[in-house]
C-alpha cells in the first residue's frame, strides 16, 4: 500500500495527556495506557483511529465502559462520543521476540525502545502520527532484580526498590513535560553503569548528564560525555538554543538498526556510535561519535521542540540538523577538511542514489515504507539545501530567520512550506524555484564555458537534469555558484562571489581584466550538482598549486587523479606527471594542514569512478578498474619513494593519545605515507609499527597494510586475540578481512567468515561489518563470477524475517546495477527476482526491490 503525501489529514483529536504504566517481563511485558482525548473542533469530525502492530489486546474501555472497537487496516477504530473522553488500554507485547528492533525489545539482556518512525505502534494503541503531540508520564514497574535503572522521557520524578524481597521489585516514574509525538518515546531499563557529569545552561539551569553504558563499558564515556558538553555549549552560542530538561540521558545499545536516536531527554545510541577510547576507536570513530552525539543532542531543538507534520516532511529535521552538526564539527577541528569530508561522503553515497532507480526528492511524495526513507538524499541532500539556502540569504540573514522559525514554530509539528515561509517573510524574497530543490530528484549538471575579449571575463552557465524515476520534465533550479577569480601568479584578483543561476542558460560577464583570469569554480561545492568544465590538465595542476579556495584546491588534485584514472581505464594510459608532481608538491608543503594532505592523497574510489564512466555512457568493467586504481597507487609509491619516509617521520604524535584534529591529521597522514611505504618495503615498516601501536588509529592502519601486502596473517591472529571480547573492536576485525580480499576470493572469504562463530548475524553491527563491506568491494563484489550476488542475496533473504529494516537497506548495494554489462545485468537481475519471489517478504524489502527493478 502506498501512501502519498497528497492525502494528508489531520488526526481531528487532541491528546491532552498520556499515562502509560510498564509491568516489564521479558516475554510478556503489560503496557497499561490511559489517554485524555477530546475533539480537534478546528478540523471536521474524524474517526477515533489508533495505530497497532502485533499487539496482544487485553482489555480497552472508554469513560470507563468497555470500548467498542472494530480493526481497520493497521490498528483499530473506536466508537467514541464527539465530546472529551478517556481512553485506557492494556496489551501485551514480547521484547524478547522482538527480532526487528523496533519498538520495545531486548538487547543483551536491557529493555530498550526505538519508536521513530512508526515503532509505538508496537508498544500500545495510539495515534502513532508526528502531527500529534501529547505529554506523557512513564511508571515503569519490574520485579527483577536485573533492571536496577529504569529510564524515559523528561524528568525522574520517582524511584524505588524493595530490597526486603529477592529478586527485589522496583518502580520508576518519569514525566516529560514537553508535548511530543510518539516517535520521541523512549524506555530503558537493564543493570547499567552511569557516566554522570553536569552542565550549567545559559541561564543558570543546572543539568544532570549521565551516559548509561553495560558494566565494563565505563571507561569508554569520558569522551562521549564531553562531546555532549561541547554540543550543549555550541547550540547556546551558535544558535541561541537552550536544554530544557533537569536531566539528559543518553545510553548505549548493542542492537540498533540506525546510528542514534533523539528521544527526548533520552538519546538511545548504537554503542559503535558513543563508545569510545584510544585503545579500541580509531580517530575516524571519535570524529564521528562527536558529530553523533551533537546530531542528536541538537534534534532537540530541530526535531522535538519543532517536529513534523508527518512524515513526508522527515528533511525538514534531518536536513537541517545535519547541517547544524556539519557546522558544529566544522568550528571543532577544521571547516575545509569537515566540507571535503561531506563532499566525499555524498559523491560516494548521495549520488548513486539518485542516479539510480532508488532517486527521489529530498521530500518524497509517495512511500509504502517510511524507514526506506531515511536516506542520503533526506539526510545529507537535505543538508545541502539547508547550506544552499544560508549561501544565497547570507550569515546575518540565515540567523534571524532561524530565530524567526524557532519564535514562530516552537510546540508544532510543521512543513517544508512553513520553513521556507520563515525564510520568504524574514528576508523578502520569493523562495518559490527555490522550492524545487525539495520536490525535484535527480543531480543537476551545471556546465560552464569560458570567454575572454576586451578586458571582459565572460562564464557562460548551463544547467540540466536528467529524468529520475517519475519525473521526466525537470525545470531550471536556483543554483548558487560561488566563483573566484585568480591570476597567472595565482593571486586572488575577484574574491569570492555568489553566481545565483536560476535559467537553464545564464552568462555572468567580469569587467576590466587586462590579462585573462582563471576562474574556479562552484567554490566550496555551493551546491550538490555535478560541475562539467572544459578545462585541461594544465588548468587543473595551476588550480592545485594555487587556487586559494581549500575546497577547490583539493577538486583540482581530485580531477587529475579521476582524468589519469579514467585514461589508465579506457587505454591503458600511464598515470599524469603533472598530477604525480603537483601532488608531490603538495605534500611536502608543510604550511599545509597534515589532514588535508591526507585528503589529497586519496583518490576517487572505484565505485566513483564506475559511476562517471556509466554517466559518460561507458560500460565500466570492475576488474580493469581495480587493476588501473591500485597501478596508481603503486605509482604514488614509486613517485614520492624519496619523500615517503620523511612524511612518515615527521607525522609521528608523541605523549598520551589524544583524539583532537590535529593530533589526527597527522596520524591520517602519516597512515597514508604508511600504506604507500608498504607497497615499497612489502610490510616492514608496517610491521614495527603494529609492535609498538598503543592506540587503534596507528594498530588498524597496519594491519589494512599488511594485509594489503599479504603479509598480515600472524597480526590478523594475534588482533583477534588480543580484542575477542571486545565486540567493537571485532567488528572490525571482520570488516577488514572482507576489504582487503582478492577480488576473485572475496565471495569465498566472506562465506568463510559467516561461519566463524563470533558472527552473530542478527546483531546488525556485526551484519554489516561483513555484509557491508561485501557490498562496498567494488571489484569484488561485481567479480564476473557473480559469486558475491548470490552470496548477499541468500543472506538478505535470511535476515528479512529476522530484521526488515537493516535488510531492506543493505538491498540497496544493488542500486547501481543497471551501469554494468549485460551478463552482470542477468545476473543481479536473477538474484533481485529470487528475493522478491520469497514468501512473505517484509513490507521494507519488497518495496526496495520493486524499485531497485524498476519496476
Ligand atoms: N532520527 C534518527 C537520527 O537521525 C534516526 C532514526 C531512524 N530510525 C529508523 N528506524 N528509521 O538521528
Ligand atoms: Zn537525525
Amino acid at each position: 500500500k502506498t501512501i502519498y503525501l497528497k492525502d494528508y489529514a489531520p488526526f481531528g483529536w487532541i491528546i491532552d495527556d498520556v499515562h502509560l504504566t510498564f509491568r516489564l517481563h521479558p516475554t510478556a511485558t503489560r503496557v497499561i495506557s490511559r489517554i485524555r482525548v477530546r475533539p480537534d473542533y478546528d478540523v471536521p469530525s474524524r474517526p477515533f483511529m489508533l495505530h497497532g502492530e502485533g499487539l496482544t489486546h487485553i482489555s480497552a474501555k472508554v469513560d470507563g465502559h468497555d470500548a467498542v472497537i472494530t480493526e481497520v487496516d493497521g490498528g483499530i477504530e473506536v466508537d467514541v462520543p464527539h465530546a472529551p473522553f478517556n481512553w485506557e488500554a492494556e496489551v501485551e507485547i514480547n521484547p524478547e521476540a522482538n527480532t526487528a528492533l523496533e519498538g520495545l525489545y531486548m538487547s543483551n539482556g536491557m529493555y530498550c525502545t526505538q519508536c521513530e518512525a512508526e515503532g509505538f505502534r508496537k508498544i500500545t494503541w495510539y495515534p502513532d502520527r508526528p502531527d500529534v503531540m501529547a505529554q506523557f508520564t512513564v511508571r515503569i514497574e519490574s520485579d527483577a532484580d536485573h533492571t536496577p535503572v529504569m529510564l524515559s522521557n523528561g524528568n525522574g520524578l520517582y524511584y524505588a526498590q524493595d530490597n526486603t524481597q529477592s529478586p527485589a521489585p522496583n518502580v520508576s516514574i518519569y514525566q516529560d513535560p514537553w508535548p511530543k509525538p510518539a516517535y520521541l518515546f523512549a524506555l530503558v531499563a537493564g543493570d547499567l553503569v552511569a557516566h554522570e557529569d553536569k552542565f550549567t545552561t545559559m541561564s543558570g539551569r543546572e543539568v544532570d548528564l549521565a551516559i548509561y553504558v553495560r558494566p565494563g563499558d565505563e571507561h569508554k564515556c569520558a569522551f562521549g560525555m564531553e562531546a555532549l558538553k561541547k554540543s550543549m555549549k555550541w547550540d547556546e552560542d551558535v544558535y541561541g538554543r537552550e536544554y530544557d530538561l533537569d536531566e539528559f540521558n543518553i545510553v548505549a545499545v548493542d542492537d540498533f538498526n540506525m546510528g542514534a536516536m533523539e528521544n527526548k531527554g533520552l538519546n538511545i545510541f548504537n554503542s559503535s556510535c558513543v563508545l569510545a577510547s584510544p585503545e579500541t576507536s580509531t580517530d575516524g570513530n571519535f570524529e564521528r561519535i562527536e558529530a553523533i552525539i551533537a546530531h542528536e543532542y541538537f534534534h532537540n531543538w530541530t526535531g522535538n521542540r519543532i517536529t513534523c507534520r508527518d512524515w513526508f516532511q522527515l528533511c525538514l529535521k534531518e536536513g537541517l540538523t545535519v547541517f547544524r552538526d556539519a557546522q558544529f564539527t566544522a568550528d571543532m577541528r577544521s571547516e575545509p577538511v569537515k566540507r571535503i569530508d561531506d563532499v566525499i561522503a555524498l559523491r560516494a553515497r548521495q549520488f548513486p542514489e539518485d542516479q539510480g532507480p532508488l532517486s527521489h526528492p529530498v521530500r518524497p511524495e509517495s512511500f509504502q515504507e517510511i524507514n526506506n526513507f531515511y536516506t542520503a538524499t533526506v539526510y545529507e541532500k537535505g543538508a545541502e539545501v539547508i547550506g544552499m539556502l544560508k549561501t544565497l540569504v547570507g550569515d546575518e540573514a540565515y540567523a534571524k530567520a532561524l530565530d524567526l522559525y524557532f519564535d514562530r514554530h516552537d510546540g508544532q509539528a510543521c512543513t517544508i512550506e512553513d520553513w521556507i515561509t520563515v525564510f520568504e517573510d524574514s528576508t523578502g524574497r520569493d523562495l518559490s524555484q527555490f522550492k524545487l530543490w525539495y520536490s525535484q530528484s535527480g543531480t543537476p549538471t551545471v556546465s560552464v564555458r569560458e570567454e575572454y575579449k576586451d578586458d571582459t571575463f565572460t562564464l557562460h552557465f548551463s544547467q540540466s537534469s536528467a529524468p529520475t524515476p517519475g519525473q521526466d520534465e525537470k525545470l531550471p533550479q536556483v543554483i548558487p555558484v560561488a566563483v573566484g577569480l585568480l591570476n597567472d601568479n595565482g593571486d586572488e584578483v575577484l574574491p569570492t562571489q555568489i553566481v545565483e543561476l536560476t535559467q537553464a542558460e545564464q552568462s555572468i560577464s567580469f569587467n576590466g581584466h587586462a590579462t585573462r583570469p582563471i576562474p574556479s569554480v562552484l567554490r566550496g561545492f555551493s551546491a550538490p550538482v555535478t560541475l562539467t568544465q572544459d578545462i585541461d590538465n594544465a588548468r587543473r595542476a595551476f588550480l592545485l598549486a594555487h587556487d586559494t579556495d581549500a575546497f577547490n584546491r583539493w577538486e583540482a588534485g581530485r580531477m587529475l587523479a579521476r582524468d589519469s584514472l579514467l585514461s589508465a581505464i579506457r587505454t591503458g594510459a600511464a598515470p599524469n606527471a603533472d598530477y604525480l608532481d603537483g601532488l608531490k608538491a603538495l605534500l611536502r608543503d608543510d604550511s599545509l594542514d597534515p589532514a588535508y594532505r591526507a585528503l589529497m592523497l586519496a583518490q576517487p574510489t572505484q565505485s566513483e569512478l564506475a559511476g562517471v564512466l556509466h554517466q559518460d555512457g561507458d560500460t565500466p568493467d570492475p576488474a580493469t578498474i581495480h587493476t588501473a586504481s591500485e597501478a596508481m597507487r603503486q605509482a604514488k609509491a614509486d613517485a614520492f619513494a624519496d619523500i615517503l619516509p620523511d612524511l612518515y617521520a615527521a607525522n609521528q604524535v608523541d605523549g598520551p593519545f589524544s583524539p583532537d584534529a590535529v593530533a589526527a591529521g597527522k596520524r591520517a597522514l602519516a597512515n597514508s605515507a604508511l600504506g604507500l611505504i608498504t607497497k615499497l618495503d612489502g610490510g616492514a615498516t608496517a610491521a614495527k609499527q603494529y609492535a609498538k601501536a598503543d592506540n587503534m588509529t596507528l594498530q588498524l592502519a597496519s594491519l589494512s597494510a599488511l594485509l594489503d601486502a599479504d603479509a598480515g596473517d600472524d597480526a590478523l591472529q594475534a588482533f583477534y586475540d588480543q580484542w575477542r571480547d571486545d565486540r567493537l573492536v571485532i567488528d572490525k576485525w571482520f570488516s577488514l578481512q572482507v576489504m582487503h580480499a582478492k577480488p576473485e576470493t572475496l565471495a569465498d572469504t566472506t562465506a568463510r567468515l559467516t561461519n566463524h562463530i563470533d558472527f552473530d548475524w542478527k546483531n546488525p553491527n556485526r551484519f554489516r561489518a561483513v555484509m557491508g563491506m561485501l557490498a562496498a568491494h567494488h571489484a569484488g563484489f561485481h567479480h564476473e563470477s557473480g559469486a558475491a550476488y548470490t552470496l548477499l542475496a541468500e543472506w538478505l533473504i535470511k535476515l528479512d524475517p529476522v530484521n526488515p529494516q537493516t535488510t531492506a537497506r543493505m538491498c540497496s548495494a544493488f542500486q547501481t546495477w543497471k551501469r554494468y554489462d549485460a551478463d552482470r545485468q542477468a545476473k543481479i537481475a536473477t538474484q533481485l527476482e529470487r528475493i522478491a519471489a520469497q514468501p512473505n517478504l517484509s513490507r521494507d524489502t519488497a518495496e526496495m526491490i520493486s524499485r531497485i527493478r524498476g519496476a
